[in-house]
């Protein structure tokens, strides 16, 4: 192991002649040449450190070598190693100010040590924006929130009473092969069946959590996503989403059914829309219609959007079917009411002119900008 030279004296090191006295300090000025060449580019902390070691009042190498080399020195030595010892003193004192101004300036203009040109333009931040089936759910909420429904979420994982049966679809009926869905399989509990479970295919369940939960009167709707064993086209996702309206109360007639559609319809395409109801049929209502409306493009001329028949079908809804009252336990001979529920992807395509449902999902920029 080699021990410090500056911590001995010269006597101690063997050393007498001014050539040697020299070759030492040349050295020691070679150690520090080569640190501070190693830390051009570390942090002020750092360069602190090193300062320290070298020019540190108690433990600093000059300190040393002024105790060490020139306080002992014999009186012929101690003018060469005075006049070495100021020129290392003023090199190592010159540097270690030029490598913390260095380091200062490069912490105050971030890593690199590169300068902020403060003239340039800024970093632009481009704000996202809310997805167009997002806009058009808020929009169709709006809706119906400022003639006094509500809006109420529900759960996406359903059983088949709620789904199916008490909407009045019972096992094997016909209605059921239109909604196929995904049906979930989960580790039986031991001692107890395994529910069966399924993702709902419809918001329309949600009629029956509510009714079960609220004495009327209820006026809600729910949007919420749905789930179909659809394969995907443009017009079909095997999963989209729905919003639900249901109003129930003593005296709801066909009337408020229908003009509740038709205020819906121009507020959403525009106040010269006209409404059209088709008969259709829902097990869980009665009577059951499509709702259409004249073509907001072509105003019912025909044209591409309506496909040459001057309507387009917007959702389907009725009149909730008595049968249903049943297994909520409302009185079907003093209630009535209207339910309805519409695909939140057709009425964005329909209202935007998109021809392929497909768009909302693909995150595409090009597409999801067209929709500030
Ligand atoms: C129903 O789901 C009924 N629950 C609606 C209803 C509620 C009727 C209350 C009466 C009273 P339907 O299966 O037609 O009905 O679906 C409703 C809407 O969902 C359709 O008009 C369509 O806009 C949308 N839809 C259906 N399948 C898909 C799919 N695979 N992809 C995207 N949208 C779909």
């Amino acid at each position: 192991m080699t021990t410090n030279p500056t911590r001995q004296t010269l006597e101690a090191l063997g050393i007498r002649g001014e050539a040697e006295i020299l070759a030492q300090f040349a050295e020691v000025r070679r150690r520090f040449d080569e640190e501070a060449a190693r830390r051009a580019n570390d942090d002020a902390a750092n360069i602190a450190v090193m300062r320290n070691a070298w020019i540190g009042r108690t433990a600093g190498a000059i300190t040393h070598i002024t105790d060490n080399w020139l306080k002992p020195a014999i009186p012929e030595q101690k003018r060469i190693v005075g006049k070495a010892l100021n020129e290392l003193k003023a090199h190592v004192e010159r540097t270690l100010e030029e490598l913390r101004t260095r380091a200062e300036a490069a912490g105050e203009s971030g890593a690199g040590g590169a300068r902020v040109d403060l003239s340039l333009p800024g970093v632009r931040r481009t704000l996202g924006t809310r997805h167009p089936l997002r806009q058009t759910l808020e929009e169709l909420e709006l809706i119906f929130l400022s003639i006094g429904f509500s809006v109420v979420e529900g759960p996406e994982i359903e059983t088949p009473y709620y789904n199916f049966e008490a909407l009045n679809i019972p096992e094997h009926h016909p209605a059921r092969d239109t909604m196929d869905t995904f049906y979930l399989s989960l580790p039986p509990t031991p001692g107890k069946p395994s529910p069966e479970l399924l993702l709902r295919t419809h918001t329309s369940p949600m009629q029956i959590h509510t009714m079960e939960q609220q004495k009327p009167p209820v006026r809600i709707i729910v949007p919420g996503r749905v789930y179909r064993r659809d394969n995907p086209d443009s017009t079909h996702s095997f999963a989209f989403q729905q919003i639900e309206g249901l109003a129930v109360d003593t005296d709801i007639t066909f009337c408020e059914f229908k003009g509740t559609c038709e205020y819906f319809v121009r507020e959403f395409l525009g106040p010269k829309t006209r409404t059209r109801l088709r008969p259709s049929y829902f097990p869980f209502t009665e009577p059951s219609a499509e709702v259409d409306a004249s073509c907001f493009a072509c105003d019912g001329r025909g044209c591409r959007i309506c496909k040459h028949a001057g309507w387009i079908e917007l959702f389907g809804a009725g009149m909730v079917d008595p049968a249903v009252y049943g297994f909520v336990n409302y009185d079907a001979k003093r209630l009535s009411g209207f339910a309805f529920g519409m695909g939140v992807e057709r009425m964005a395509m329909m209202r935007y002119g998109i021809s392929d449902i497909q768009l909302f999902y693909q995150n595409d920029v090009r597409f999801l900008r067209q929709f500030p």
